[in-house]
């Protein structure tokens, strides 16, 4: 039989506490990848995984093959900054051997401008907002009676919306 002490309920428990770290070092060691980065805190293999995803954009520079004048346009005007793709979806290759074989968005909808332009608090100070009312954006003559259909391209080209 195991002489008791006033103690020996603290060896108990440390003794259970030792069970819990040795446990919980070979489940942390069987869990964690082979790949794991230790430096960077992340799983190594992650990146290929992720490079071998299919390219769904193929930026602004895989356009100036075939687009070189919207290109050439959009530089000039105040939406140089965008990418085509921001409005024209993903056409990573929407063309093979000068056959088209996927259609790029063309939206015009005023949508396609006020997920940008529509006016918010949080948009940067200055950024030019579309507002009938011009509370946050510039109060604009032209803006204050447009009908709610009206298309912002009536009066706006897109690659270069200078009014
Ligand atoms: C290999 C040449 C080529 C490349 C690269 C290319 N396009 Fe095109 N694109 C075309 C052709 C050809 C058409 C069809 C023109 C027509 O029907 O008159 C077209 C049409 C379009 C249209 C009109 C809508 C449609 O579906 O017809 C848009 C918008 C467009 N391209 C955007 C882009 C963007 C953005 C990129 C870059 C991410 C891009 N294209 C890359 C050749 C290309
Ligand atoms: C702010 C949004 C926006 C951006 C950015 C933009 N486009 Fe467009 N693009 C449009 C809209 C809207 C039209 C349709 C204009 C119209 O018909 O009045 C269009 C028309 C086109 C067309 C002609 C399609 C047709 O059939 O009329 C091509 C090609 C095109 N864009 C290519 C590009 C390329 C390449 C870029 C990047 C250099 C680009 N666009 C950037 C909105 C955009
Ligand atoms: C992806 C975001 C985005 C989309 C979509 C977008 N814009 Fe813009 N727009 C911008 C940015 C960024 C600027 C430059 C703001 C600045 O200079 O501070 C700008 C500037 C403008 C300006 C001011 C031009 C000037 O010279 O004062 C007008 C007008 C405008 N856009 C109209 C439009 C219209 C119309 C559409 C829809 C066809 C559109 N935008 C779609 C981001 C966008
Ligand atoms: C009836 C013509 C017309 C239509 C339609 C129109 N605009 Fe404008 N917009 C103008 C004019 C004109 C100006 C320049 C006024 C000025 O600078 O005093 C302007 C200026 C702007 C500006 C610049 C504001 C600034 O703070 O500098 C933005 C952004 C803009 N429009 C976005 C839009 C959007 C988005 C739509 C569609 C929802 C639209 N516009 C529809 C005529 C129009």
């Amino acid at each position: 039989m195991i002489k008791t002490t006033p103690k020996s309920h603290l060896f108990r428990l440390a003794g259970v506490l030792v069970l819990f770290a040795v446990a919980f070092l070979l489940v942390k060691s069987w869990a964690t990848p082979d790949s794991w980065n230790f430096e960077q805190w992340y799983r190594g293999d992650a990146l290929i995984d992720i490079a071998a995803q299919p390219l769904t954009y193929g930026g602004n520079e895989s356009c100036k093959d075939c687009h070189q004048a919207a290109i050439k346009k959009l530089r000039k005007f105040d939406h140089k900054a965008l990418s085509c793709e921001s409005c024209h979806g993903p056409v990573v290759d929407h063309v093979k051997g000068q056959k088209k074989i996927a259609k790029a968005i063309v939206d015009k909808s005023r949508w396609q401008c006020e997920n940008c332009h529509d006016e918010r608090i949080n948009r940067p100070k200055g950024f030019p907002q579309f507002s009938q009312a011009g509370e946050i954006g510039k109060s604009i003559k032209k803006h204050k009676d447009l009908e709610a259909e009206t298309p912002c391209l009536k009066c706006h080209d897109a690659h270069d919306p200078t009014p």
